[in-house]
Protein backbone atom coordinates (compact mmCIF):
# COMPACT_ATOMS: atom_id res chain seq x y z
CA UNK A 1 0.00 0.00 0.00
CA UNK A 2 1.00 3.10 -1.06
CA UNK A 3 0.67 6.50 0.57
CA UNK A 4 0.10 10.03 -1.27
CA UNK A 5 -1.00 13.58 0.69
CA UNK A 6 -3.80 15.50 -0.49
CA UNK A 7 -2.78 19.11 0.11
CA UNK A 8 -5.36 21.58 -0.07
CA UNK A 9 -3.87 25.00 -0.61
CA UNK A 10 -1.04 24.43 -2.49
CA UNK A 11 0.31 26.51 -4.82
CA UNK A 12 -1.41 25.19 -8.30
CA UNK A 13 1.16 24.81 -11.12
CA UNK A 14 3.26 22.94 -8.84
CA UNK A 15 1.53 20.21 -7.80
CA UNK A 16 3.42 17.31 -9.45
CA UNK A 17 5.70 15.26 -7.08
CA UNK A 18 4.67 17.40 -4.17
CA UNK A 19 3.55 16.08 -1.07
CA UNK A 20 3.33 13.04 -2.12
CA UNK A 21 4.45 10.52 -0.33
CA UNK A 22 6.03 6.88 -0.51
CA UNK A 23 6.27 4.66 2.41
CA UNK A 24 6.64 8.18 4.64
CA UNK A 25 8.82 10.29 2.53
CA UNK A 26 7.77 13.36 1.46
CA UNK A 27 9.03 13.68 -2.10
CA UNK A 28 9.39 17.86 -1.76
CA UNK A 29 8.99 19.87 0.74
CA UNK A 30 5.91 21.73 0.75
CA UNK A 31 3.70 24.65 2.92
CA UNK A 32 0.44 23.27 3.04
CA UNK A 33 -2.89 24.53 4.39
CA UNK A 34 -4.94 21.68 5.26
CA UNK A 35 -3.88 18.32 4.46
CA UNK A 36 -5.76 14.98 3.87
CA UNK A 37 -3.77 11.85 4.18
CA UNK A 38 -5.16 9.22 1.25
CA UNK A 39 -3.95 5.82 0.79
CA UNK A 40 -4.58 3.82 -2.40
CA UNK A 41 -4.34 0.17 -3.42
CA UNK A 42 -4.69 -1.54 -6.51
CA UNK A 43 -7.49 -4.38 -6.66
CA UNK A 44 -4.97 -7.26 -6.03
CA UNK A 45 -7.70 -9.97 -7.40
CA UNK A 46 -5.19 -11.24 -10.11
CA UNK A 47 -7.42 -14.02 -11.42
CA UNK A 48 -9.72 -10.92 -13.02
CA UNK A 49 -7.28 -8.63 -15.45
CA UNK A 50 -9.80 -5.46 -15.79
CA UNK A 51 -9.82 -4.14 -18.65
CA UNK A 52 -8.19 -0.70 -19.36
CA UNK A 53 -11.50 1.24 -18.90
CA UNK A 54 -12.43 -0.54 -15.95
CA UNK A 55 -9.42 -0.32 -13.82
CA UNK A 56 -10.16 1.38 -10.32
CA UNK A 57 -7.97 1.90 -7.25
CA UNK A 58 -9.41 1.30 -3.58
CA UNK A 59 -8.75 4.71 -1.67
CA UNK A 60 -8.87 5.17 2.47
CA UNK A 61 -8.81 8.16 4.08
CA UNK A 62 -10.81 9.90 7.22
CA UNK A 63 -13.21 11.69 5.08
CA UNK A 64 -14.64 7.95 4.86
CA UNK A 65 -15.51 5.44 6.79
CA UNK A 66 -15.28 2.75 4.77
CA UNK A 67 -12.61 2.22 1.69
CA UNK A 68 -14.39 3.55 -1.30
CA UNK A 69 -13.65 2.53 -4.85
CA UNK A 70 -12.85 5.05 -7.57
CA UNK A 71 -12.44 4.18 -10.96
CA UNK A 72 -9.82 5.66 -13.52
CA UNK A 73 -12.13 6.62 -16.16
CA UNK A 74 -14.40 8.74 -13.62
CA UNK A 75 -12.68 11.53 -14.36
CA UNK A 76 -15.09 13.65 -11.86
CA UNK A 77 -14.18 11.44 -9.00
CA UNK A 78 -10.49 12.02 -9.80
CA UNK A 79 -9.60 14.94 -10.64
CA UNK A 80 -11.96 16.08 -7.51
CA UNK A 81 -8.90 14.95 -5.16
CA UNK A 82 -5.64 17.34 -5.92
CA UNK A 83 -2.79 15.22 -7.34
CA UNK A 84 -4.50 11.66 -7.06
CA UNK A 85 -4.11 12.24 -11.37
CA UNK A 86 -0.68 12.78 -11.06
CA UNK A 87 -0.20 10.42 -8.59
CA UNK A 88 -2.16 7.01 -10.40
CA UNK A 89 -1.10 7.79 -13.92
CA UNK A 90 2.13 9.31 -13.45
CA UNK A 91 3.77 8.15 -10.41
CA UNK A 92 2.68 5.12 -10.18
CA UNK A 93 1.69 3.50 -13.63
CA UNK A 94 4.74 5.71 -15.20
CA UNK A 95 2.26 7.46 -18.12
CA UNK A 96 4.36 9.51 -20.27
CA UNK A 97 1.93 10.59 -22.93
CA UNK A 98 2.20 14.13 -22.79
CA UNK A 99 5.66 14.54 -23.14
CA UNK A 100 5.99 11.85 -26.17
CA UNK A 101 2.87 13.46 -27.97
CA UNK A 102 4.25 17.46 -27.50
CA UNK A 103 7.61 16.33 -28.77
CA UNK A 104 6.98 14.60 -31.48
CA UNK A 105 4.87 17.70 -32.12
CA UNK A 106 8.10 20.17 -30.95
CA UNK A 107 10.50 17.68 -33.62
CA UNK A 108 7.88 18.21 -36.67
CA UNK A 109 7.61 22.17 -36.19
CA UNK A 110 11.21 22.38 -36.07
CA UNK A 111 11.45 20.99 -39.08
CA UNK A 112 8.75 23.80 -41.06
CA UNK A 113 8.89 27.21 -40.96
CA UNK A 114 6.73 28.15 -38.05
CA UNK A 115 8.18 29.01 -34.61
CA UNK A 116 6.55 26.25 -32.13
CA UNK A 117 5.62 29.64 -29.70
CA UNK A 118 3.61 31.50 -32.23
CA UNK A 119 1.66 28.04 -32.11
CA UNK A 120 -2.46 28.98 -30.84
CA UNK A 121 -3.46 25.73 -29.59
CA UNK A 122 -6.30 23.99 -28.86
CA UNK A 123 -6.17 20.98 -26.31
CA UNK A 124 -9.13 18.61 -26.79
CA UNK A 125 -9.60 16.70 -23.68
CA UNK A 126 -7.48 18.96 -21.67
CA UNK A 127 -8.24 17.52 -18.42
CA UNK A 128 -6.85 19.25 -15.42
CA UNK A 129 -3.66 20.71 -18.01
CA UNK A 130 -0.73 18.12 -17.79
CA UNK A 131 -0.65 18.63 -21.85
CA UNK A 132 -1.43 22.25 -21.39
CA UNK A 133 1.30 22.67 -18.98
CA UNK A 134 4.02 20.49 -21.42
CA UNK A 135 3.44 22.60 -24.35
CA UNK A 136 4.08 26.04 -21.99
CA UNK A 137 7.11 24.21 -20.99
CA UNK A 138 7.78 23.72 -24.93
CA UNK A 139 7.18 27.46 -25.25
CA UNK A 140 3.70 28.15 -26.78
CA UNK A 141 2.34 30.88 -25.60
CA UNK A 142 -1.26 30.67 -26.68
CA UNK A 143 -2.99 27.33 -25.58
CA UNK A 144 -6.70 27.11 -24.96
CA UNK A 145 -8.38 24.06 -23.09
CA UNK A 146 -11.74 22.61 -23.75
CA UNK A 147 -13.35 19.29 -21.67
CA UNK A 148 -16.50 18.10 -21.37
CA UNK A 149 -16.40 18.09 -17.77
CA UNK A 150 -16.55 21.45 -15.14
CA UNK A 151 -14.93 19.30 -13.08
CA UNK A 152 -11.83 19.37 -15.45
CA UNK A 153 -11.93 23.11 -15.38
CA UNK A 154 -12.08 23.43 -11.49
CA UNK A 155 -9.27 20.93 -11.25
CA UNK A 156 -6.88 23.49 -13.95
CA UNK A 157 -7.74 26.39 -11.89
CA UNK A 158 -6.81 24.83 -8.80
CA UNK A 159 -3.67 23.06 -9.71
CA UNK A 160 -2.44 25.04 -12.91
CA UNK A 161 -4.25 28.52 -13.01
CA UNK A 162 -1.64 29.94 -15.53
CA UNK A 163 -1.64 27.67 -17.97
CA UNK A 164 -4.40 28.30 -20.37
CA UNK A 165 -5.38 31.48 -21.93
CA UNK A 166 -9.34 30.29 -21.92
CA UNK A 167 -10.52 27.10 -20.76
CA UNK A 168 -13.96 25.78 -22.01
CA UNK A 169 -16.77 23.54 -20.09
CA UNK A 170 -18.19 22.15 -23.94
CA UNK A 171 -19.22 19.44 -25.94
CA UNK A 172 -17.98 20.28 -29.67
CA UNK A 173 -20.93 17.65 -30.67
CA UNK A 174 -23.70 19.96 -29.53
CA UNK A 175 -21.47 23.71 -30.12
CA UNK A 176 -24.21 26.97 -30.76
CA UNK A 177 -23.10 28.91 -33.95
CA UNK A 178 -21.91 31.44 -31.27
CA UNK A 179 -19.27 29.21 -29.87
CA UNK A 180 -18.54 27.62 -32.82
CA UNK A 181 -17.84 31.59 -34.21
CA UNK A 182 -16.12 32.24 -30.67
CA UNK A 183 -13.71 29.22 -31.27
CA UNK A 184 -12.95 29.90 -34.84
CA UNK A 185 -12.02 33.56 -34.52
CA UNK A 186 -9.54 31.86 -31.95
CA UNK A 187 -7.69 31.05 -35.42
CA UNK A 188 -6.01 27.73 -33.46
CA UNK A 189 -3.28 26.41 -36.07
CA UNK A 190 -2.90 23.53 -33.85
CA UNK A 191 -4.56 20.82 -32.12
CA UNK A 192 -3.57 18.45 -29.49
CA UNK A 193 -5.49 15.66 -27.87
CA UNK A 194 -3.61 12.62 -25.96
CA UNK A 195 -4.88 10.07 -23.77
CA UNK A 196 -8.50 11.16 -24.91
CA UNK A 197 -9.89 8.91 -27.99
CA UNK A 198 -11.72 6.54 -27.65
CA UNK A 199 -13.39 4.70 -24.10
CA UNK A 200 -16.44 6.67 -24.85
CA UNK A 201 -14.15 9.41 -24.01
CA UNK A 202 -14.13 12.06 -27.29
CA UNK A 203 -15.92 10.47 -30.08
CA UNK A 204 -15.09 10.73 -33.76
CA UNK A 205 -17.52 13.84 -34.78
CA UNK A 206 -16.05 15.64 -31.39
CA UNK A 207 -12.72 15.33 -32.91
CA UNK A 208 -13.83 16.41 -36.78
CA UNK A 209 -15.98 19.81 -35.32
CA UNK A 210 -12.12 20.32 -33.41
CA UNK A 211 -10.22 19.81 -36.42
CA UNK A 212 -12.40 22.09 -38.55
CA UNK A 213 -12.15 24.70 -35.75
CA UNK A 214 -8.31 25.14 -37.09
CA UNK A 215 -7.03 27.33 -39.50
CA UNK A 216 -5.86 25.40 -42.87
CA UNK A 217 -3.03 24.19 -42.66
CA UNK A 218 -3.30 23.90 -38.93
CA UNK A 219 -0.90 21.06 -36.74
CA UNK A 220 -2.66 18.32 -35.21
CA UNK A 221 -0.74 16.16 -32.38
CA UNK A 222 -2.72 13.30 -30.84
CA UNK A 223 -2.60 9.58 -29.20
CA UNK A 224 -4.29 6.47 -29.15
CA UNK A 225 -4.25 2.96 -27.88
CA UNK A 226 -3.26 1.13 -30.84
CA UNK A 227 -5.99 -1.69 -31.20
CA UNK A 228 -7.99 1.77 -32.14
CA UNK A 229 -6.29 1.93 -35.43
CA UNK A 230 -6.28 -1.54 -36.05
CA UNK A 231 -8.76 -3.49 -38.74
CA UNK A 232 -10.95 -4.75 -35.76
CA UNK A 233 -11.61 -1.19 -34.55
CA UNK A 234 -15.12 -0.30 -33.19
CA UNK A 235 -14.19 3.43 -32.00
CA UNK A 236 -14.19 4.69 -35.62
CA UNK A 237 -10.81 6.71 -35.74
CA UNK A 238 -8.99 4.05 -37.78
CA UNK A 239 -11.71 4.50 -40.51
CA UNK A 240 -12.18 8.20 -40.13
CA UNK A 241 -7.86 8.89 -39.78
CA UNK A 242 -7.68 6.55 -43.25
CA UNK A 243 -10.22 8.60 -44.64
CA UNK A 244 -8.49 11.73 -44.24
CA UNK A 245 -5.87 10.70 -44.98
CA UNK A 246 -6.96 9.33 -48.30
CA UNK A 247 -8.91 12.22 -48.78
CA UNK A 248 -6.04 15.03 -48.61
CA UNK A 249 -7.14 16.60 -45.49
CA UNK A 250 -4.88 15.60 -43.03
CA UNK A 251 -1.21 14.48 -44.05
CA UNK A 252 0.71 12.56 -41.02
CA UNK A 253 4.44 13.63 -40.85
CA UNK A 254 5.26 11.50 -37.82
CA UNK A 255 4.23 8.48 -35.93
CA UNK A 256 5.89 6.53 -33.44
CA UNK A 257 4.46 3.62 -30.92
CA UNK A 258 5.34 3.82 -27.37
CA UNK A 259 4.55 2.14 -24.41
CA UNK A 260 1.62 5.15 -23.02
CA UNK A 261 1.67 3.43 -19.45
CA UNK A 262 1.26 0.39 -17.62
CA UNK A 263 -1.69 -1.16 -16.80
CA UNK A 264 -2.99 -2.26 -12.54
CA UNK A 265 -1.35 -5.69 -13.58
CA UNK A 266 2.02 -4.06 -14.67
CA UNK A 267 1.52 -5.00 -18.28
CA UNK A 268 2.63 -2.45 -21.11
CA UNK A 269 -0.52 -0.46 -22.72
CA UNK A 270 1.19 0.63 -26.16
CA UNK A 271 -0.38 4.02 -28.13
CA UNK A 272 0.75 5.28 -30.99
CA UNK A 273 1.33 8.93 -30.93
CA UNK A 274 0.84 10.70 -34.36
CA UNK A 275 1.71 14.40 -35.66
CA UNK A 276 0.58 15.67 -39.11
CA UNK A 277 -1.59 18.79 -40.92
CA UNK A 278 -4.41 19.30 -41.48
CA UNK A 279 -4.71 20.33 -45.52
CA UNK A 280 -8.47 20.95 -45.86
CA UNK A 281 -11.76 20.69 -44.04
CA UNK A 282 -13.93 17.72 -43.51
CA UNK A 283 -16.68 17.87 -45.58
CA UNK A 284 -20.14 18.65 -43.95
CA UNK A 285 -21.59 15.71 -45.27
CA UNK A 286 -19.16 13.62 -43.31
CA UNK A 287 -21.17 15.08 -40.07
CA UNK A 288 -24.82 14.82 -41.78
CA UNK A 289 -23.92 10.95 -42.81
CA UNK A 290 -27.67 9.30 -43.72
CA UNK A 291 -28.50 5.66 -44.21
CA UNK A 292 -27.84 6.20 -47.59
CA UNK A 293 -24.38 7.78 -47.89
CA UNK A 294 -20.98 5.08 -47.02
CA UNK A 295 -19.85 7.95 -44.43
CA UNK A 296 -22.79 7.11 -41.99
CA UNK A 297 -20.34 5.60 -39.61
CA UNK A 298 -17.28 8.43 -40.06
CA UNK A 299 -18.82 10.71 -37.20
CA UNK A 300 -20.48 9.76 -34.93
CA UNK A 301 -21.27 11.62 -30.92
CA UNK A 302 -20.65 8.66 -29.39
CA UNK A 303 -22.70 7.44 -26.15
CA UNK A 304 -22.02 10.78 -23.70
CA UNK A 305 -25.28 12.89 -24.10
C1 LIG B 1 -7.43 10.61 -19.62
S1 LIG B 1 -8.00 12.24 -19.58
C2 LIG B 1 -6.67 13.02 -20.44
C3 LIG B 1 -6.46 14.43 -20.00
C4 LIG B 1 -5.22 15.11 -20.59
N1 LIG B 1 -5.32 15.23 -22.03
C5 LIG B 1 -3.98 14.36 -20.21
O1 LIG B 1 -3.29 13.84 -21.11
O2 LIG B 1 -3.66 14.30 -19.02
C6 LIG B 1 -9.32 12.31 -20.78
C7 LIG B 1 -10.06 13.63 -20.76
O3 LIG B 1 -10.95 13.70 -21.88
C8 LIG B 1 -12.13 14.35 -21.46
N2 LIG B 1 -13.24 14.07 -22.38
C9 LIG B 1 -13.97 12.94 -22.49
N3 LIG B 1 -14.91 13.08 -23.45
C10 LIG B 1 -14.77 14.32 -23.96
C11 LIG B 1 -15.44 15.05 -24.98
N4 LIG B 1 -16.44 14.52 -25.68
N5 LIG B 1 -15.04 16.32 -25.22
C12 LIG B 1 -14.02 16.86 -24.51
N6 LIG B 1 -13.34 16.22 -23.54
C13 LIG B 1 -13.71 14.96 -23.26
C14 LIG B 1 -12.36 13.78 -20.07
O4 LIG B 1 -13.27 14.56 -19.32
C15 LIG B 1 -10.94 13.78 -19.52
O5 LIG B 1 -10.64 14.99 -18.88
Amino acid sequence: MEMFEDKKGISPGRIIGLGIFFGGQITKKEVSVQSIKHSIQFPDDKTQELSQDGEYCIIEDKAHNQPYEVRFHDYEKVYSIPGLYEYLFYERLKCCSPETVCRLLEDQVKESPTDIKNLAVLDLGAGNGMVGQQLRHLGVEAVYGIDIIEEAAKAVERDRPDIYEDYYVADLTRMSNSFREKLKAKEFNCMTTVAALGFGDIPTKAFGEGFNLLTTPAWIAFNIKEDFLSDEDLTGFCLLIRRMIDAGIFDVSSRKRYQHRLSIHGKPLYYIAIVGEKKAQIPQEWFNGSATTKDTSILTSGDRS
